[in-house]
């Protein structure tokens, strides 16, 4: 089966096709730039700048791969609203043309298929298992017993993790995107004689909460920036390391609450917050202190970690499998006598 992603959630237009869990081809076009002088994603530029490039370089795109497809998977729903409008009406376009069924794809779920996509990984990681998404629009720790079937055991109640980290970077004066600005930042960080709070820290939950860590960290910026330029570099990279440890621990406070509850160690990681080495290290840590099987921790190549379309194809034909498995289960086989 071969099928097409679109993906135009927030500010990446992708597009991807996947042939029997193989990447044919696949293209992502980053609107950073045209974000950038905003400080942040502006959906109505973000919308026309979708509706530019998959003008420009879908058509490029399906021409360079002249293969026949079966269906054409969109990322939906979840995102922008005005972003996913314009892959919603691009794939419908396509599909009603090309007399191919129409995949509408919850993004945030797809997340989940980094790993399964990326083909540095042989070995897939098996059900059920744990996926902790965590992205500029979702922090969550989901249980998935198939691809079409799974519980969100935790979720956040205020800010997604992604979004703290780039409301920090903007409020240190950091540029967008402010994920990778704020770890790039942190590596020169020290510890601060008094640490940020760790939110939740101690409670009988599997959810999330970011906002009062960014509440602390405008705080520690209104008493203690320095006025004098030379030592404002030191200043940002120790808030931001600061900032990491404690959003890092309390992510990896939530995932030992979901192992040891659900028994599971398989955990898949994914959205763009996975790119972070630091978070990577700190979930390697927990696995190697609490003595659990670190090969069964799953992170991707970054590149599969922030939104692409090939995780959109690639999650489509599973649930795709699924469902044709599932009927073919539930199928009442009547024989004639
Ligand atoms: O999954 P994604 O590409 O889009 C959404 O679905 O939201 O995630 C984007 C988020 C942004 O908030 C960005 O700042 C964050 O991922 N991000 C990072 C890093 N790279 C991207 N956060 C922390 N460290 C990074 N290296
Ligand atoms: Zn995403």
């Amino acid at each position: 089966m071969t099928i097409l992603g679109i993906e135009t959630t927030c500010d990446e237009t992708a597009l991807a096709i996947i042939s029997d869990d193989r990447i044919v081809d696949e293209v992502t076009i980053s609107q950073i730039l045209k974000h950038a002088p905003y400080g942040g994603v502006v959906p109505d530029l973000g919308a026309r700048e979708h509706l530019n490039n998959l003008t420009k370089f879908g058509g490029e795109f399906l021409t360079r791969n002249n293969v026949k497809l079966d269906a054409i998977a969109v990322a939906s729903k979840i995102g922008l609203p005005p972003a996913v409008q314009v892959g919603e009406a691009y794939a419908n376009g396509l599909a009603n043309a090309l007399k191919v069924p129409l995949i509408p794809i919850n993004h945030v779920i797809a997340h989940t298929w980094g790993v399964f996509v990326d083909p540095v990984f042989t070995e897939k990681p098996q059900f059920p298992f744990l996926a902790l998404i965590v992205s500029g629009g979702h922090t969550q720790i989901l249980k998935l017993t198939s691809p079409i079937e799974h519980e969100i055991l935790g979720t956040t109640i205020d800010d997604a993790i992604g979004e703290a980290f780039d409301k920090v970077a903007h409020m240190l004066g950091l540029p967008y995107p402010g994920g990778p600005a704020v770890e790039k930042a942190a590596e020169k960080g020290a510890r601060l004689s008094k640490p940020f709070p760790i939110p939740l820290k101690g409670e009988d939950t599997m959810n999330f909460s970011f906002s009062g860590l960014k509440t602390a960290v405008r705080v520690y910026i209104e008493k203690n920036m320095p006025k004098e330029e030379q030592y404002k570099p030191y200043f940002v990279a120790d808030a931001c390391a600061e900032f990491q440890r404690s959003a890092f621990a309390q992510i990896n406070e939530r995932v030992a609450k979901a192992i040891e509850q659900t028994g599971i160690q398989t955990l898949v990681v994914g959205g763009g917050v996975a790119a972070n080495q630091s978070l990577i290290n700190a979930l390697a840590t927990l696995y190697l202190e609490k003595g659990w099987d670190t090969e069964k921790l799953f992170v991707p190549n970054i590149k599969y970690c922030t939104d692409n379309a090939a995780v959109i194809a690639s999650y489509a034909l599973a649930v795709t499998k699924e469902k044709s498995k599932q009927k073919f289960k539930n199928r009442n086989f009547i024989r004639s006598s």
